[in-house]
């Protein structure tokens, strides 16, 4: 729980720098309403949409709705007309001092209004070149001080990935970070984290004596984790081309989802006991070097890539990524772990699977083991679930043997219904929990093991494949594998 609560646990403003962009309408506004809906975030709380464009309240508020109704995301409009009213707009240059300036009354009246210092949160949801010039600001304003000012700071700082562009910029992000807030105040947001299926991963191997014994090198064969997207770039062609679906994807939602499986048992389920062991499991990833990435990494293009909106169209930014690591852990020595991440791909499917060696050949050889032995598959989205296939005698006369499915399936425990990671990222900050965000000790090990990656991938020797849109990626990301005589699953 937190640290900095304060007395008016509940009330909050919020202030989101980049209100325009895509994650605050796809992600952040419905997160919000959704909340108010569910009555989560009850009726004391303030949103200041922060961005460029020359809003007054009410435009934005126009803005907003008509965004929501084209998502269908409008379902009721009584309770949007009263959500609605809890939002405001500052126009405003990132790299100008004039927004700022003019935010601070604003933020004053709604403490005025309630009559007490409200905790204030400042969401950084703008493209990564703004943090610095944004955190500047925040600092010379004071506005980062709040209205406590010094001992009583009830401001929170959510800062989005891509955290910085390798190991440096995300060290000179993080001092930055450092010089203005306090550690406790600090949420450096990686929504995977917070997804439901990724929790789960931790209840499922902890709270269950069955799985933890097995999960070793001695009993595991090797771990795949898959994390394909139908779409393309979309929207989103500007800043995706200037970082690249390994700082996109890989450097966060790999790592942790990575990181969930190979962590140890942490001392308690605390915060910095959580972290801990998260961050050590990132740390013990034994780093591709650069003279090796030709071997180890293979990264494509879609077609159309480079015809997409605001992409260079000689663009050599890869849309897809597969790599072969290693872990310099007891429990995992010698396990391979085959990653890959991809845009416009057949279908959506984010999963891990954790592949068991085959043993049914000891005793049942000449009766033929099926090809597919112990898998336990989670699949993060969509169809989220787990599943174990085990090898089982085929019913009859004669002995013979097949693998079965034994599945759990979220949608059939209707009780358990999912929200969208972005509320539970909310909450958490609104309350001041810090335990599913990184700490910085995290984001350096991750950086480390990929800006080698990228180190290496300078060398003009190592190639961009170029792949169909909707096929399955370059058949090079099926030879890393299948080199070592396994298949992606
Ligand atoms: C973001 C990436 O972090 O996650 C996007 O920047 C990606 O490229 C998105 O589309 C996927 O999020 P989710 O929650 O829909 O899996």
């Amino acid at each position: 729980m937190s640290d900095i609560q304060n007395p008016l646990y509940g009330t909050f403003v919020l202030t989101i720098f980049g209100a325009t962009g895509d994650l605050a309408q796809n992600k952040l506004f419905p997160a919000l309403f959704s909340l108010f809906q569910k009555k989560q975030i009850g009726n004391q709380f303030y949103i200041v949409g922060f961005s460029r464009r020359d809003f007054s309240d009410e435009d934005f508020r126009n803005y907003l709705a008509e965004v929501m109704t084209k998502n269908g995301k409008i379902k009721d409009k009584k309770q949007w007309e009263q959500f609605v009213r809890h939002i405001y707009y500052q126009a405003g240059n990132f790299n100008e001092e004039t927004g700022y300036k003019e935010l601070i009354p604003k933020l004053k009246a709604f403490d005025d209004e309630i009559g007490a210092c409200i905790t204030r949160v400042f969401y950084l949801a703008t493209p990564p070149d703004h943090y610095l010039p944004i955190l500047t600001f925040l600092d010379s304003t004071e506005l980062a001080e709040g209205c406590g000012q010094g001992s009583s700071k009830w401001t929170r700082i959510a800062i989005e990935k891509p955290f910085g562009k390798d190991v440096e910029t995300a060290q000179m992000l993080d001092k930055k970070l450092a010089e203005i807030f306090e550690e406790k105040q600090i949420f450096r947001v990686d929504h995977y984290l917070e997804k439901e299926t990724v929790q789960n991963l931790l209840a499922f191997r902890f709270a269950n004596s069955v799985f933890e014994p097995i999960w070793k090198n001695e009993y595991i064969d090797h771990v795949q984790i898959t994390w394909m997207e139908k779409e393309g770039v979309g929207r989103r062609g500007k800043f995706f081309d200037g970082v690249g679906i390994l700082r996109d994807v890989g450097q966060n939602h790999l790592m942790q989802l990575l990181s969930a499986i190979v962590m140890e048992q942490p001392r308690s389920f605390e915060k910095e006991a959580i972290r801990d062991v998260r961050a050590a499991a990132i740390k013990s990833l034994i780093c591709i070097e650069p003279k090796n990435v030709l071997e180890n990494t293979v990264r494509g293009q879609y077609k159309s890539y480079t015809q997409e909106k605001d992409v260079d169209p000689h663009s050599k930014t890869e849309t897809y990524v597969a790599m072969k690591l290693f872990l310099d852990s007891p429990r995992f020595k010698y396990v391979p772990f085959y990653l890959r991440a991809a845009k416009k791909m057949p279908k959506e499917m984010m999963e891990i699977s954790v592949v068991f060696k085959q043993t049914c050949h000891i005793l049942f050889k000449e009766y033929g083991c099926p090809e597919v032995g112990n898998v336990i598959t989670f699949r993060i989205q969509p169809d989220e679930g787990i599943r174990i296939q085990v090898i089982a005698k085929t019913p009859g006369s004669k002995l013979s043997l097949e693998t079965i499915d034994m599945k759990f399936a979220y949608k059939e425990h209707i009780e358990h219904r999912i929200s969208d990671a972005y509320e539970k990222v909310l909450m958490d900050i609104f309350s001041g929990d810090q335990m599913l965000f990184n700490r910085s000790d995290e984001l350096f090990s991750s950086w480390e093991f990929i800006t080698k990656i990228l180190d290496g991938w300078k060398d003009a020797a190592v190639p961009l494949y170029l792949y169909k849109d909707g096929s399955k990626g370059p058949k090079e990301a099926d030879e890393l594998i299948e080199k070592d005589g396994r298949k992606w699953i």
